[in-house]
C-alpha cells in the first residue's frame, strides 16, 4: 500500500441517496439486497459527508439512488452539496419530480441533471423499466429541465431489446435538448448479472453498434456530445474500472458505508467502514477495504508483470469475482487471462424469458 502521503486524491462521490425508485429496471446497479429508508442517512448527516469530501479533495457529487427524488429533503442535500463547493449533478428516472421542485432545485444550486431513457418508443421503454408511463413523464421533465437553461445528459443503456434503436435514441436525445448522451452497453453486476443471458446483445450487434456511434459522432459533431461505454464481454483488454480501485472517486451508500465502487459489496470478507463512525478521509486512507486492492501489489500473473498493470488495474475486481470467483483473479474479459474463454461462453448464452426485475 502506498504511504499514506502519496495516496491519489478522490475526483468524484456518487451519493446513494435511496435505494427507493419507482423504476424496476433489470440492470439496475443497486446491490440484490437493497437498503431499507429505516437505515438512511439524514440530509444533517449528507451536510457533512460532502464538507469532508470538498476537503479531500473531491470536485463532483454525483446524488443518485434508486430514485433521490424519493428523498423528502432532496433540495436541503442538494443545497449542502453546493454549498460545500461540490459540482453537483442530479441523476434520476424523472419519476417524483414537480416543476415546482424542479425550481427548489435550480435556486438549491443544482448544476446538472442527467435523465435514463430506456428506449426510443414508449412501449418498450415502459416494458424495460417496468413502469407504465415513464417514457413521458421523462420526456417531460427533460423539457423542464431545459426550460430553465440547465444542462441536460440523457443516459441510455443498451443491450439486446434496444440495441437496434441507437440511432433513434440520440436523435431523441437531440430533441429533448440535451448536450450530452452517454451510450452505455449494461455492466453485469448486481440485477444485471441476474438478467445477463436476457441482455446480452451478440457479438455482430455489439460491432455494428460501435461503428454506428462513431458515423453518429460525426453526423452530430458540434450538436451533441456522444459518450459510449463499450460492451466488456466482447471486449480484448479490460476497462480500468473506476479509474483504479481507490483511485479516483467513493460510493457512499443510502446507510453510510463508503464503497470504492458500486458493486464493491457483492466481494466477500471486505470491510466497510461507514460515515457515522469516521471521517471520510480516514475511510480513503485506511479503510481495509480501500487499500484491498489499491495499487499492484495485490496482482497475480499475468497483471503482475504486464505492462498495462498501471493503465488498467487489472481490469475490475467484481467482474474477476462475478466470473472466475477470486476478486483478485486478472478480469477475465482481458485475453492474457486463463479465464478468458469463460467470457466468450457466457457472452453466447440466451434466454428470452422474462426479465428479473428489480424489486
Ligand atoms: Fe490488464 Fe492484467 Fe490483462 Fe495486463 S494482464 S492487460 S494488467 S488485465
Ligand atoms: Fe467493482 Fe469494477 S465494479 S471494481
Amino acid at each position: 500500500m502506498p504511504a499514506i502521503a502519496e495516496l491519489p486524491r478522490p475526483i468524484g462521490l456518487l451519493a446513494e441517496l435511496t435505494h427507493r425508485c419507482p423504476l424496476a429496471c433489470p440492470y439496475c446497479s443497486n446491490p440484490l439486497s437493497l437498503e431499507s429508508r429505516i437505515g438512511e442517512l439524514s440530509a444533517e448527516d449528507w451536510r457533512r459527508v460532502f464538507n469532508e469530501a470538498a476537503a479531500l479533495g473531491v470536485l463532483q457529487a454525483h446524488l443518485s439512488g434508486g430514485e433521490p427524488a424519493a428523498r423528502g429533503d432532496l433540495v436541503d442535500i442538494v443545497r449542502s452539496a453546493q454549498e460545500s463547493g461540490l459540482y453537483t449533478n442530479l441523476i434520476t428516472s424523472g419519476i417524483g419530480l414537480t416543476p415546482a421542485r424542479l425550481d427548489a432545485l435550480a435556486n438549491a444550486g443544482l448544476d446538472h441533471v442527467q435523465i435514463s431513457i430506456q428506449d426510443s418508443e414508449a412501449a418498450s421503454a415502459d416494458h424495460i423499466a417496468g413502469y407504465s408511463g415513464a417514457f413521458e413523464r421523462k420526456k417531460t421533465l427533460a423539457a423542464e429541465v431545459v426550460n430553465r437553461k440547465m444542462p441536460l445528459t440523457v443516459n441510455c443503456v443498451v443491450h439486446r431489446l434496444n440495441i437496434g434503436r441507437i440511432e433513434a435514441m440520440v436523435a431523441l436525445a437531440l430533441q429533448l435538448g440535451a448536450s450530452r448522451v452517454e451510450i452505455a452497453h449494461v455492466q453485469y453486476y448486481g440485477w444485471a448479472l441476474e438478467n445477463r443471458s436476457r441482455l446480452m446483445p451478440t457479438h455482430a450487434q455489439a460491432e455494428r453498434a460501435a461503428a454506428e456511434i462513431e458515423s453518429l459522432r460525426a453526423r452530430y459533431q458540434g450538436a451533441i456530445v456522444i459518450d459510449a461505454v463499450v460492451p466488456d464481454y466482447y471486449a480484448r483488454l479490460p476497462k480500468p474500472c473506476m479509474g483504479g480501485w481507490g483511485r479516483r472517486s467513493l460510493n457512499v451508500t443510502p446507510s453510510g458505508k463508503v464503497l470504492p465502487c458500486h458493486a464493491a459489496e457483492s466481494i466477500p470478507d471486505l470491510e466497510f467502514w461507514s460515515v457515522r463512525e469516521h471521517a471520510l478521509s480516514d475511510i480513503w486512507e485506511r479503510s481495509p477495504a480501500f487499500n484491498a486492492f489499491r495499487g499492484t501489489a495485490w496482482m497475480r500473473e499475468p497483471c503482475a508483470s504486464c505492462a498495462r498493470r498501471e493503465l488498467d488495474f487489472g481490469g475490475c475486481r467484481c467482474q474477476a469475482l462475478a466470473l472466475t470467483g477470486d476478486a483478485r483473479a486478472t478480469d477475465p474479459v482481458c485475453h492474457l487471462s486463463p479465464d478468458h474463454r469463460k467470457v466468450q461462453e457466457l457472452a453466447a448464452l440466451r434466454d428470452d424469458s422474462g426479465f428479473t426485475y428489480r424489486r
